[in-house]
């Protein structure tokens, strides 16, 4: 089953192909060149940008697989949200408008169960339950997980994702874009316990987390003098610490055998290391990303479509799907509808 995935919900233009869950081929384009002298993502120019890139992305991606053409799909499944509308709108019209004039399926796909999915694999099959954690720039979920069909939304963030906090305490501090990466690296030259940080919501019982009084209070240490890597070695900990907290507390409540980690702050240097040794001393299988597949990609997004075809052969999108910017349920589908 050939699968040809589009990603473009925010500032990363991203086009995979699959067969079934198997990548053959991918390509990303970061605009990170674009929107750093901006100091974040300029939606407009985020859209312009996708509709310039796409399409030799796409002939890339099948010439890399050896394919002719579009014929030559069985499937073609696009991001519909949340994010970005305009940039969700080039990659699901692009996608649409290629499924429709070569005849090929064509599915729709909810973002976020695309990040969950980037685990979706028959070679290393997930074992449930299981508990997710999804650490974005837009979002900071925990879901309960009894199978691929059963995704259940825990508990959310009340106001900024950690990756926002973490993108907009570096662009404070005068790191550059995007700034969580940055961040990280500043703060492995630091001390954790250096600088007085409040850990935020900090009951491991309650499943939802508040980023924007952390951030804060980092502001109020930054312009009080606090050094620079000290103050990204803190920061750092308070946050890895709240998410790692929350995530095991929900794991033992519902007796989880694997957690699953997923979203860009994924790609955090110390959220990866505790995530190993804290799984590990816990007994949780530990399914973890590759960073380039912990930010945004299309392999989730391909293999969120393996997901739902496995499940029914037969699925398809509506040609009138539209996307849409925020999620608000609380069972994940991959599927939009
Ligand atoms: O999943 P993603 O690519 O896009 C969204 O769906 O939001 O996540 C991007 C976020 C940004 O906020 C970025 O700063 C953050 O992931 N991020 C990191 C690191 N690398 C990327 N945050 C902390 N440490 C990192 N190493
Ligand atoms: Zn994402």
């Amino acid at each position: 089953m050939l699968i040809l995935a589009v990603e473009t919900s925010c500032d990363d233009s991203a086009v995979a192909l699959l067969d079934g869950c198997r990548v053959i081929a991918e390509s990303v384009a970061t605009q990170i060149v674009v929107h750093s002298s901006h100091g974040g993502v300029v939606p407009e120019l985020a859209s312009r940008q996708h509709l310039e890139i796409l399409p030799g992305l796409v002939e890339e991606v099948l010439a890399e697989g050896g394919l002719k053409g579009i014929r030559d799909l069985d499937v073609l499944a696009a991001t519909a949200g949340p994010g970005l509308l305009g940039s969700l709108l080039v990659g699901l019209s692009w996608t649409k408008a290629a499924a429709w004039s070569s005849g090929t399926r064509f599915l729709a796909i909810n973002h976020l169960a695309a990040h969950l999915h980037i685990h979706y694999s028959h070679e290393h099959p997930v074992e449930f339950p299981a508990v997710a954690l999804l650490a974005s720039g837009g979002h900071t979920s925990l879901f309960s997980m009894s199978s691929w069909e059963d995704i259940q939304l825990l508990g959310a963030t009340r106001d900024d994702a950690a990756g926002e906090a973490f993108d907009k305490t570096a662009k404070l501090m005068g790191l550059g874009f995007p700034g969580g990466a940055e961040l990280d690296t500043a703060a492995e030259a630091g001390d954790p316990t250096a600088v007085r940080l409040p850990a935020p919501l900090p009951d491991p019982a309650l499943p939802e987390f508040s980023f924007s009084g952390l951030k804060t209070a980092a502001r109020l240490q930054w312009e009080g003098g606090a050094e620079l890597h000290d103050l990204s070695a803190s920061f750092r900990k308070v946050i890895v610490d709240v998410l790692l907290s929350k995530l095991l507390h929900q794991a033992n409540e519902i007796g989880a055998k694997s957690v699953l980690a997923a979203g860009g702050v994924v790609s955090n240097s110390l959220l990866r290391s505790e995530l190993r040794r804290r799984c590990s001393i816990a007994g949780l299988s530990l399914h973890l990303p590759a960073g380039s597949h912990a930010v945004d990609n299309a392999v989730m997004v391909g293999r969120a479509a393996a997901a739902v075809l496995d499940r029914t052969p037969e699925a398809s999108s509506p040609m009138n799907v539209n996307a849409f910017a925020r999620w608000t349920g609380s069972f994940l589908e991959p599927l939009c509808t």
